[in-house]
């Protein structure tokens, strides 16, 4: 049988193209070797902010950069945590299963109370991982698709996986994280993460002039000042972008910026043509989409009637072996 991939996103909105090549492409590529489970992480949402105006709106926004970035919805179904109960049925049960001591070893927990500068968390926050068990051991989940800062999630669901079976009987399978090669793509003021609050973001549906006055106030190399001067790709931002938008030609982009053939006005136009180029199909399906709201709608209650036929069959097999059926 083949494999299944559980994916999983907090909708947040629009997506960026740090996105695009970091877990989309990816998700898309694994679709042809793999059945995949592609999760909405509505209710994580609500571990950081409890506002819900947005989440709705942000999902339809993300439904349509997943599909016009080739997510197949007849094959592989998407659907919201919130709308399958199983969900919150699994994780109250999981959260039997793991010490408080061990959630806070967490390191991406961690991570997270830095940055976001939090003096508390909420109980809810602080489970987060066990839901995440929960959202990929309902589908039986083999791999999942994340980025560095996600594995230990994944090893948390290892363990609770290892723990159920031990007590209750051999149900489920102990999932391996799958990384992505391009977990982060800088930002374009040179920072290390793309990121929406940092406000350093390029939106792959921009049109091809906003790109390149995206890419045009890009910090790159601060030594390379007058265009001859010879540049350090090694540092620069546009040259990471190079890497992954313009594979073909990175070799000569480094020598001539090295050489100072390239000043960085022309190496930035070469970046941004490609970029663009890189998301014109995603552009015109996304622009199609615009224009038909329903048919997210529908791609959404597909998916959530096939992804609960799934939920459904593993809750009953738990409360079985729980013999609390
Ligand atoms: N924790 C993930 C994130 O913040 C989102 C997520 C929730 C997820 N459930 C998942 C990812 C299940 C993979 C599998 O990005």
């Amino acid at each position: 049988m083949t494999k299944r991939i559980l994916s999983g996103m907090r909708p947040t909105g629009k997506l960026h193209i740090g996105h695009h090549v970091g877990a989309l492409e990816n998700w898309v590529n694994l679709q042809k070797e793999y059945n995949n489970f592609h999760l909405i992480a509505d209710y994580h949402v609500l571990t950081t902010n409890t506002d819900t105006s947005d989440i709705y709106k942000n999902t339809i926004e993300m439904v349509k950069d997943w599909v016009a970035a080739g997510i197949d919805p007849a094959q592989s179904p998407i659907f919201r945590q919130s709308q399958i109960k199983e969900h919150a049925e699994l994780h109250l049960l999981f959260s039997m299963l793991i010490t408080t001591a061990r959630l806070e070893r967490n390191p991406s927990l961690k991570e997270q109370v830095r940055d976001l500068k939090l003096d508390n968390i909420s109980y809810g926050h602080f489970g987060y991982p066990v839901l995440q068990a929960a959202d990929i051991l309902l589908y039986k989940g083999e791999l999942v698709p994340v980025g560095e800062d996600q594995t230990s999630h994944v090893e948390i669901t290892r363990e609770i996986a290892r723990k159920f079976n031990k007590t209750y009987g051999k149900i489920f399978i102990e999932p391996k994280a799958k990384l992505t090669k391009f977990s982060r793509l800088p930002g374009l003021d040179g920072k290390t993460k793309m990121s929406k609050s940092l406000g350093n973001t390029i939106s792959p549906s921009d049109s091809p002039e906003e790109i390149w006055q995206s890419v045009r106030k890009a910090i790159t190399d601060t030594e390379k000042i007058r265009k001859n001067d010879p540049g350090h790709p090694e540092v620069c931002t546009i040259f990471t972008y190079h890497n992954v938008f313009n594979k073909n030609s990175v070799k000569q982009i480094e020598r001539d910026c090295k050489s100072g053939i390239l000043g960085c006005v022309d190496c930035k136009k070469i970046c941004a043509k490609k970029i663009s180029d890189h998301f014109a199909e995603y552009r015109n399906k996304r622009s199609e989409f615009d224009k038909k709201p329903d048919l997210i709608k529908d791609i959404l209650n597909d998916g959530e009637k096939r992804a609960k036929q799934v939920a459904q069959e593993t809750m009953k097999e738990v409360r079985e072996v729980m013999k609390i059926g």
